[in-house]
Protein backbone atom coordinates (compact mmCIF):
# COMPACT_ATOMS: atom_id res chain seq x y z
CA UNK A 1 0.00 0.00 0.00
CA UNK A 2 1.18 3.36 -0.16
CA UNK A 3 1.39 4.49 3.29
CA UNK A 4 5.31 3.20 3.66
CA UNK A 5 6.05 5.44 0.32
CA UNK A 6 4.22 8.58 1.77
CA UNK A 7 5.51 7.75 5.38
CA UNK A 8 1.30 8.22 6.67
CA UNK A 9 0.74 6.21 9.82
CA UNK A 10 -2.86 5.60 8.35
CA UNK A 11 -4.77 6.43 5.59
CA UNK A 12 -6.18 9.79 5.22
CA UNK A 13 -8.94 9.48 3.25
CA UNK A 14 -11.08 6.79 4.46
CA UNK A 15 -14.83 6.82 3.90
CA UNK A 16 -15.65 5.47 7.01
CA UNK A 17 -17.39 8.54 9.53
CA UNK A 18 -14.35 8.18 11.74
CA UNK A 19 -14.92 11.52 14.03
CA UNK A 20 -10.71 11.75 14.62
CA UNK A 21 -10.88 13.34 11.07
CA UNK A 22 -13.84 15.70 11.65
CA UNK A 23 -13.27 18.91 10.05
CA UNK A 24 -14.95 21.78 10.75
CA UNK A 25 -16.24 25.05 8.55
CA UNK A 26 -18.76 27.45 9.18
CA UNK A 27 -21.95 25.52 8.45
CA UNK A 28 -20.57 22.44 10.16
CA UNK A 29 -20.78 24.49 13.17
CA UNK A 30 -23.35 25.93 12.65
CA UNK A 31 -25.44 22.56 12.13
CA UNK A 32 -24.42 21.17 15.11
CA UNK A 33 -24.58 23.98 17.72
CA UNK A 34 -28.52 24.43 16.35
CA UNK A 35 -29.30 20.28 16.71
CA UNK A 36 -27.66 20.81 20.35
CA UNK A 37 -29.53 23.83 21.37
CA UNK A 38 -33.11 22.68 19.84
CA UNK A 39 -31.75 19.28 22.57
CA UNK A 40 -30.54 21.11 25.21
CA UNK A 41 -34.16 23.27 25.43
CA UNK A 42 -36.29 20.43 24.29
CA UNK A 43 -37.48 21.82 21.57
CA UNK A 44 -39.47 18.30 20.29
CA UNK A 45 -37.92 18.07 16.65
CA UNK A 46 -34.54 18.38 14.52
CA UNK A 47 -34.02 17.51 11.22
CA UNK A 48 -30.69 17.49 9.48
CA UNK A 49 -30.88 16.82 5.88
CA UNK A 50 -27.70 16.48 2.87
CA UNK A 51 -27.10 14.95 0.10
CA UNK A 52 -25.55 11.65 0.03
CA UNK A 53 -22.07 11.90 1.69
CA UNK A 54 -22.15 15.56 2.99
CA UNK A 55 -21.14 14.37 6.49
CA UNK A 56 -24.52 13.40 8.23
CA UNK A 57 -23.67 10.58 9.91
CA UNK A 58 -20.18 11.76 10.93
CA UNK A 59 -21.69 15.12 12.59
CA UNK A 60 -23.85 13.17 14.28
CA UNK A 61 -21.68 10.81 16.14
CA UNK A 62 -19.60 14.39 16.98
CA UNK A 63 -23.03 15.88 18.26
CA UNK A 64 -23.45 12.66 20.11
CA UNK A 65 -20.06 12.55 21.94
CA UNK A 66 -20.53 16.58 22.65
CA UNK A 67 -23.85 16.27 24.91
CA UNK A 68 -23.62 15.92 28.43
CA UNK A 69 -24.55 12.61 30.75
CA UNK A 70 -27.68 14.14 31.76
CA UNK A 71 -28.70 13.33 28.55
CA UNK A 72 -29.96 9.66 27.46
CA UNK A 73 -29.76 8.41 23.93
CA UNK A 74 -31.42 6.19 21.82
CA UNK A 75 -29.81 5.81 18.59
CA UNK A 76 -30.94 3.96 15.62
CA UNK A 77 -29.36 3.88 12.24
CA UNK A 78 -31.73 1.33 10.23
CA UNK A 79 -35.14 2.72 10.34
CA UNK A 80 -36.54 0.01 8.03
CA UNK A 81 -38.74 -1.17 10.96
CA UNK A 82 -42.34 -2.08 11.14
CA UNK A 83 -43.98 0.25 13.98
CA UNK A 84 -44.13 -2.16 16.31
CA UNK A 85 -40.45 -3.00 15.62
CA UNK A 86 -39.71 0.81 15.58
CA UNK A 87 -41.14 1.13 19.19
CA UNK A 88 -39.29 -1.60 20.74
CA UNK A 89 -36.03 -0.61 19.12
CA UNK A 90 -36.45 2.74 20.98
CA UNK A 91 -37.25 1.37 24.19
CA UNK A 92 -34.46 -1.34 24.17
CA UNK A 93 -32.07 0.92 23.45
CA UNK A 94 -33.30 3.10 26.66
CA UNK A 95 -32.45 -0.26 28.34
CA UNK A 96 -36.79 -0.39 29.03
CA UNK A 97 -37.67 -4.21 30.24
CA UNK A 98 -40.44 -5.89 28.27
CA UNK A 99 -40.95 -8.13 25.39
CA UNK A 100 -44.01 -7.08 24.06
CA UNK A 101 -45.16 -6.25 20.71
CA UNK A 102 -48.20 -4.47 21.23
CA UNK A 103 -47.92 -0.82 20.13
CA UNK A 104 -49.87 0.72 23.36
CA UNK A 105 -48.08 -1.21 25.66
CA UNK A 106 -44.76 0.24 24.37
CA UNK A 107 -45.95 3.69 24.42
CA UNK A 108 -46.97 3.19 28.28
CA UNK A 109 -43.87 1.64 29.07
CA UNK A 110 -41.54 4.84 27.33
CA UNK A 111 -44.04 7.26 29.01
CA UNK A 112 -43.00 6.31 32.25
CA UNK A 113 -39.54 5.90 31.55
CA UNK A 114 -39.53 9.57 30.31
CA UNK A 115 -41.21 10.53 33.38
CA UNK A 116 -39.17 8.90 35.76
CA UNK A 117 -36.09 11.00 33.72
CA UNK A 118 -37.91 13.88 33.31
CA UNK A 119 -38.02 13.58 37.39
CA UNK A 120 -34.74 13.33 37.43
CA UNK A 121 -33.73 16.26 35.33
CA UNK A 122 -32.65 14.33 32.66
CA UNK A 123 -33.39 14.09 29.23
CA UNK A 124 -34.64 11.61 26.82
CA UNK A 125 -33.25 11.59 22.55
CA UNK A 126 -34.39 9.59 20.24
CA UNK A 127 -31.69 9.66 17.02
CA UNK A 128 -32.34 8.09 13.61
CA UNK A 129 -30.04 8.31 10.92
CA UNK A 130 -30.88 7.17 7.73
CA UNK A 131 -34.29 8.61 7.95
CA UNK A 132 -35.70 8.80 4.59
CA UNK A 133 -36.06 5.19 4.70
CA UNK A 134 -39.16 5.84 7.90
CA UNK A 135 -42.81 4.58 6.36
CA UNK A 136 -45.39 7.15 6.83
CA UNK A 137 -46.85 5.04 9.59
CA UNK A 138 -43.35 5.17 11.10
CA UNK A 139 -43.31 9.05 11.08
CA UNK A 140 -46.25 9.43 11.84
CA UNK A 141 -45.92 7.52 15.21
CA UNK A 142 -42.49 9.50 16.00
CA UNK A 143 -45.19 12.39 15.68
CA UNK A 144 -47.58 11.04 18.44
CA UNK A 145 -44.41 10.43 20.80
CA UNK A 146 -43.31 13.80 20.61
CA UNK A 147 -46.91 14.46 22.05
CA UNK A 148 -45.45 12.83 25.14
CA UNK A 149 -44.96 16.27 27.19
CA UNK A 150 -45.82 17.83 30.35
CA UNK A 151 -47.13 21.24 30.25
CA UNK A 152 -44.05 23.19 30.17
CA UNK A 153 -41.65 19.69 28.05
CA UNK A 154 -41.72 17.97 25.42
CA UNK A 155 -40.64 14.33 27.15
CA UNK A 156 -38.64 13.22 24.35
CA UNK A 157 -36.56 14.86 22.25
CA UNK A 158 -36.42 13.55 18.55
CA UNK A 159 -33.62 13.92 15.68
CA UNK A 160 -33.82 12.73 12.25
CA UNK A 161 -31.16 12.67 10.17
CA UNK A 162 -31.43 11.69 6.34
CA UNK A 163 -30.81 12.29 2.39
CA UNK A 164 -33.36 14.70 0.62
CA UNK A 165 -35.98 12.34 0.08
CA UNK A 166 -36.48 12.79 3.86
CA UNK A 167 -37.30 16.19 3.02
CA UNK A 168 -39.39 15.73 0.36
CA UNK A 169 -41.59 12.73 2.53
CA UNK A 170 -42.18 15.78 5.19
CA UNK A 171 -43.21 17.69 2.58
CA UNK A 172 -45.87 15.61 1.19
CA UNK A 173 -49.73 16.28 2.44
CA UNK A 174 -49.76 13.47 4.48
CA UNK A 175 -47.04 14.84 7.17
CA UNK A 176 -48.15 18.45 7.18
CA UNK A 177 -48.88 17.72 10.80
CA UNK A 178 -45.24 16.08 11.20
CA UNK A 179 -43.78 19.66 9.36
CA UNK A 180 -45.13 21.99 11.61
CA UNK A 181 -43.47 20.67 14.56
CA UNK A 182 -40.36 20.66 13.42
CA UNK A 183 -38.45 23.37 15.46
CA UNK A 184 -35.04 23.38 13.83
CA UNK A 185 -34.09 21.86 10.20
CA UNK A 186 -30.17 22.09 9.19
CA UNK A 187 -28.96 21.55 5.57
CA UNK A 188 -25.54 20.56 5.00
CA UNK A 189 -24.23 21.51 1.48
CA UNK A 190 -20.97 20.40 0.17
CA UNK A 191 -17.46 21.94 0.81
CA UNK A 192 -16.40 25.12 -1.13
CA UNK A 193 -12.99 25.14 -2.75
CA UNK A 194 -11.01 26.96 -0.41
CA UNK A 195 -12.50 24.36 2.19
CA UNK A 196 -11.69 21.50 0.21
CA UNK A 197 -8.18 22.76 0.37
CA UNK A 198 -8.36 23.12 3.73
CA UNK A 199 -10.18 19.65 4.37
CA UNK A 200 -7.64 17.95 2.17
CA UNK A 201 -4.84 19.19 4.43
CA UNK A 202 -6.34 18.51 7.99
CA UNK A 203 -7.11 15.19 6.98
CA UNK A 204 -3.09 14.35 5.55
CA UNK A 205 -2.12 15.85 8.80
CA UNK A 206 -4.17 14.09 11.28
CA UNK A 207 -2.59 10.83 9.09
CA UNK A 208 0.76 11.62 9.75
CA UNK A 209 1.26 13.55 6.09
CA UNK A 210 2.35 16.80 7.16
CA UNK A 211 4.83 18.13 4.42
CA UNK A 212 4.96 14.23 3.01
CA UNK A 213 2.45 14.23 0.32
CA UNK A 214 2.02 17.53 -1.86
CA UNK A 215 -0.83 18.58 -4.02
CA UNK A 216 0.09 20.26 -7.16
CA UNK A 217 -2.65 23.39 -6.47
CA UNK A 218 -3.75 22.94 -9.81
CA UNK A 219 -5.38 19.50 -8.42
CA UNK A 220 -7.79 21.61 -6.18
CA UNK A 221 -9.55 23.16 -8.62
CA UNK A 222 -10.29 19.61 -10.35
CA UNK A 223 -10.64 17.70 -7.47
CA UNK A 224 -13.55 21.07 -6.82
CA UNK A 225 -15.43 20.17 -10.19
CA UNK A 226 -14.97 16.64 -10.32
CA UNK A 227 -16.50 15.84 -6.83
CA UNK A 228 -18.51 18.96 -6.17
CA UNK A 229 -17.68 19.32 -2.74
CA UNK A 230 -19.09 16.22 -1.69
CA UNK A 231 -16.51 15.03 0.90
CA UNK A 232 -17.07 11.14 0.46
CA UNK A 233 -16.58 11.83 -3.47
CA UNK A 234 -13.17 13.84 -2.24
CA UNK A 235 -12.30 10.93 0.06
CA UNK A 236 -12.64 8.41 -2.60
CA UNK A 237 -10.84 10.55 -5.46
CA UNK A 238 -8.24 11.63 -3.18
CA UNK A 239 -7.48 7.44 -1.88
CA UNK A 240 -7.07 6.52 -5.10
CA UNK A 241 -5.16 9.42 -6.67
CA UNK A 242 -2.74 8.28 -3.76
CA UNK A 243 -2.55 4.99 -4.77
CA UNK A 244 -2.02 6.57 -8.35
CA UNK A 245 0.87 8.76 -7.24
CA UNK A 246 2.57 5.86 -5.35
CA UNK A 247 2.08 3.46 -8.63
CA UNK A 248 3.56 5.97 -10.71
CA UNK A 249 6.55 6.82 -7.88
CA UNK A 250 5.24 10.54 -7.55
CA UNK A 251 5.09 12.42 -4.15
CA UNK A 252 3.18 15.23 -5.82
CA UNK A 253 -0.32 14.65 -6.53
CA UNK A 254 -0.76 16.18 -10.06
CA UNK A 255 -4.51 17.00 -12.24
CA UNK A 256 -2.88 14.14 -14.12
CA UNK A 257 -2.68 11.61 -11.54
CA UNK A 258 -6.31 13.42 -10.31
CA UNK A 259 -7.80 12.45 -13.62
CA UNK A 260 -6.02 8.60 -13.61
CA UNK A 261 -7.52 7.85 -10.53
CA UNK A 262 -11.25 9.50 -11.65
CA UNK A 263 -11.41 7.02 -14.32
CA UNK A 264 -10.51 4.05 -12.63
CA UNK A 265 -13.27 5.20 -10.15
CA UNK A 266 -15.46 6.61 -13.30
CA UNK A 267 -16.27 9.53 -11.60
CA UNK A 268 -17.06 11.23 -15.20
CA UNK A 269 -20.42 9.76 -15.13
CA UNK A 270 -20.85 10.59 -11.76
CA UNK A 271 -20.47 14.57 -11.92
CA UNK A 272 -21.80 15.15 -15.75
CA UNK A 273 -19.86 18.46 -16.88
CA UNK A 274 -23.02 19.96 -18.31
CA UNK A 275 -24.15 20.38 -14.18
CA UNK A 276 -20.83 21.72 -13.92
CA UNK A 277 -21.52 24.74 -16.51
CA UNK A 278 -24.43 24.79 -15.38
CA UNK A 279 -24.23 25.54 -11.80
CA UNK A 280 -21.73 28.49 -12.30
CA UNK A 281 -24.84 30.28 -13.14
CA UNK A 282 -26.87 31.67 -9.57
CA UNK A 283 -29.55 30.60 -11.42
CA UNK A 284 -28.10 26.63 -11.29
CA UNK A 285 -28.03 26.61 -7.84
CA UNK A 286 -31.61 24.75 -7.57
CA UNK A 287 -29.85 22.01 -9.64
CA UNK A 288 -26.46 21.70 -7.37
CA UNK A 289 -27.41 19.17 -4.81
CA UNK A 290 -29.15 17.14 -7.36
CA UNK A 291 -26.03 17.10 -9.71
CA UNK A 292 -24.06 14.65 -8.06
CA UNK A 293 -23.94 11.55 -6.50
CA UNK A 294 -25.93 9.90 -8.63
N1 LIG B 1 -16.94 17.33 8.57
C1 LIG B 1 -16.24 16.27 8.15
N2 LIG B 1 -14.98 16.09 8.60
C2 LIG B 1 -14.25 15.03 8.19
N3 LIG B 1 -14.70 14.11 7.35
C3 LIG B 1 -15.94 14.23 6.88
C4 LIG B 1 -16.78 15.32 7.24
N4 LIG B 1 -17.94 15.20 6.61
C5 LIG B 1 -17.85 14.08 5.90
N5 LIG B 1 -16.67 13.50 6.04
C6 LIG B 1 -16.21 12.26 5.43
O1 LIG B 1 -17.01 12.00 4.29
C7 LIG B 1 -17.44 10.66 4.24
C8 LIG B 1 -18.96 10.60 4.24
O2 LIG B 1 -19.47 11.09 5.46
P1 LIG B 1 -20.81 10.55 6.12
O3 LIG B 1 -20.87 9.07 6.06
O4 LIG B 1 -20.94 11.21 7.43
O5 LIG B 1 -21.87 11.16 5.09
P2 LIG B 1 -23.46 11.03 5.11
O6 LIG B 1 -24.00 12.39 4.79
O7 LIG B 1 -23.91 10.41 6.37
O8 LIG B 1 -23.71 10.06 3.88
P3 LIG B 1 -25.02 9.18 3.56
O9 LIG B 1 -26.05 10.12 3.00
O10 LIG B 1 -24.55 8.20 2.51
O11 LIG B 1 -25.45 8.50 4.83
C9 LIG B 1 -16.81 9.96 5.45
O12 LIG B 1 -15.61 9.37 5.05
C10 LIG B 1 -16.49 11.10 6.39
O13 LIG B 1 -15.38 10.81 7.17
MG1 LIG C 1 -24.92 8.63 6.76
Amino acid sequence: MYLAYFGLDEPPFRITPDTKFLFFTHQYEAAVDSLRYAIQKQMGFAVMTGEVGTGKTTLTRYLLSTLGDEIETALLINPLLSVPELLQTINRDFGIPGRVLSPQRLIQSLNKYLLDLHAKGRTALVVIDEAQNLSVEALEMIRMLSNLETEQHKLLQIVLVGQPELERKLASHALRQFRQRIAVHVVLKPLSLLEIVRYIHHRLVLAGGKEKVYFDPKSYRLIYRLTSGYPRLINLLCDRTLMAAYAADSKIVTPQLLRRARADLRMEAVVPPVWQFWRRFPWGGAFKERSVCR
